[in-house]
């Protein structure tokens, strides 16, 4: 099957009427203690529209992207997951700066949860914004074949009249519009840029069309749910503002004269007004090339007026750069690098339950975080060379370690300032995520960033390096990793301790 049969015409949108959001209508209630349940489960979509398919996934009660899971700032919310998969399973809550039990990391914050079992989640959401909610196991297969959703935090001064989510992935489909499962696991990918694919959906549909109110300001929250892709998306006929970023809205809206860059897990907040009713506005992603991903009908009248957007910020407490310590991150390895050995981690820390760091607990099977190799924490497991490390299923190191170590990259006090430097020496781009905790970014190659904007995830270049600023103000083990998933499950990870 030639790829490129794949590749969407640069045209108008082709949808049939579907619903937007496929999740929101089926998103049947709660059990009688209060709490939403996920089944992890099989179900299909029609990734393809009416090209083909539908596309047999794994996802959150059948549908993705799952549904839609929204909050009032400062509320709890509880969600049961269930898990109907045969493989064991968790849900991260990206983004969040969570009670750490609640993180969804298996082997660091909990024990994954095996088939038919369920874990209950119950966590209180800080910030408003756009998150995510995603499987933490195994990532590289389950992430890819549909487990994922949308979990919004509604503000009180928010004054914006549409709020429409748009979450955009990239999937790799096999002729017949399967998932293309003959290449889990393959290390060329693991090694290279990840997991690309050769269609992408938004909100799991083929160009879907969406309609637009003339003079209604619409707040659009973008969501890249992809493994591995970096989207560059642009609105053709709509100017947009863009308004915060993973999940942080800045003071006042910026005007975007270029293309919005998303890496993997990144979100951003855009504001569209438009204006004309009856004209059209198309969305591209280049991935490679420019495709169309889905399209606004404007409707309503000539003279509407125009509303504005307050949204206001969270007001995160600021890290003091005087008193940070100061640690360093050096990212190797991949394809075309120079990394000639690295320490074979062992898996981290493990479950803790009193044992320090490095202990060796060994606490279950189940594969540390994103991985299942069966790392369930020990000590790290001696020096290899670049091919024993690939036979291991490894290609990445971080500060000398391939996949998670027994000692944390730092430990520090809860409220201790911590300046982190990121040292990409690889021919790769990374977009490295930090669990627990939001972070300014300072500078990029020493040059400062423009508004050291709040983020969870930044994207790294080849070669480059970037210096963030995080408060250390959340206790417990947090994982700190490349969120191109491959690169994770093959190296990319370490941690951090606040207590
Ligand atoms: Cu979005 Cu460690 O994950
Ligand atoms: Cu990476």
């Amino acid at each position: 099957m030639d790829r490129r049969g794949f590749l969407k015409a640069g045209g108008a949108a082709s949808a049939m009427a579907l619903s937007p959001w496929p999740g929101r209508l089926a998103f049947a209630g709660q059990t009688a203690d209060g709490f939403t349940v996920l089944r992890a489960t099989g179900g299909s979509a029609p990734l393809l529209g009416n090209q083909g398919g539908p596309t047999p996934l794994w996802a959150y009660n059948g549908q993705t992207p799952g549904p839609e899971i929204r909050a009032q700032r400062g509320e709890t919310v509880k969600v049961r997951l269930v898990n109907e998969l045969d493989q064991p399973t968790t849900i991260h809550w990206h983004g969040i700066r969570i009670d750490n039990a609640m993180d969804g990391v298996p082997d660091l914050t909990q024990e994954a949860v095996p088939p038919g079992a369920s874990f209950d989640y119950e966590f209180t959401v800080p910030d408003a914004g756009t998150f995510w909610y995603h499987t933490h196991n195994r990532s590289w297969e389950q992430m890819a074949r549909g487990l994922y959703g949308p979990l919004i935090v509604d503000g009180d001064a928010e004054d914006v009249e549409h709020d429409l989510t748009l979450i955009v992935d990239d999937w790799r489909l096999g002729p017949d519009g399967a998932i293309d499962a003959a290449s889990f696991g393959n290390m060329m990918d693991w090694s290279h840029a990840g997991r690309l694919g050769n269609w992408v959906t938004v909100n799991g549909r083929d160009s879907p069309r969406f309609d637009l109110a003339a003079g209604t300001v619409t707040r659009l929250r973008l969501i890249n749910t992809a493994n591995a892709r970096i989207f560059t998306l642009a609105i053709d006929g709509l100017e947009m503002q863009l308004a915060g970023l993973d999940g942080q809205v800045f003071d006042e809206t910026v005007v975007l004269d270029t293309p919005l860059t998303l890496s993997p897990a990144q979100r951003a907040d855009v504001i569209v007004t438009p204006a004309v009713p009856g004209s059209h506005a198309l969305m591209a992603a280049d991935r490679g090339e420019q495709v169309a991903v889905a399209q606004f009908d404007v409707s309503g009248m000539a003279d509407a007026p125009c509303a504005y957007a307050v949204l206001k910020p969270n007001g995160l407490p600021e890290p003091d750069l005087g008193s940070a310590l100061t640690v360093e991150l050096l990212m190797e390895g991949g394809a075309m690098g120079m990394m000639g050995s690295a320490m074979m981690g062992g898996g981290g820390p493990g479950m803790g339950r009193g044992m320090g760091p490095g202990s060796g607990g060994g606490m279950m099977g189940g594969g540390g975080p994103g991985m299942g190799r069966g790392q369930g924490g020990g000590p790290d497991l001696g020096m290899m060379d670049m091919r024993e490390l690939v036979g291991n299923g490894m290609a990445w190191a971080m500060n000398g370690v391939a996949g998670m170590p027994d000692k944390p990259l730092f430990a520090a006090k809860r409220g201790q300032s911590v300046r982190l430097t990121m040292i990409n020496e690889t021919r790769w781009p990374h977009a490295m995520h930090l669990h627990g905790h939001h972070f300014r970014v300072l500078t990029r190659d020493g040059k400062p960033e423009p508004m050291t904007p709040w983020r969870d995830t930044v994207t790294l270049d080849p070669m480059q390096r970037a210096e963030i600023a995080l408060l250390a103000d959340n206790p417990g083990r947090w994982l700190l990793h490349c969120h191109m998933v491959e690169h994770m499950a093959a190296g990319m990870m370490t941690w951090f301790e606040v207590n």
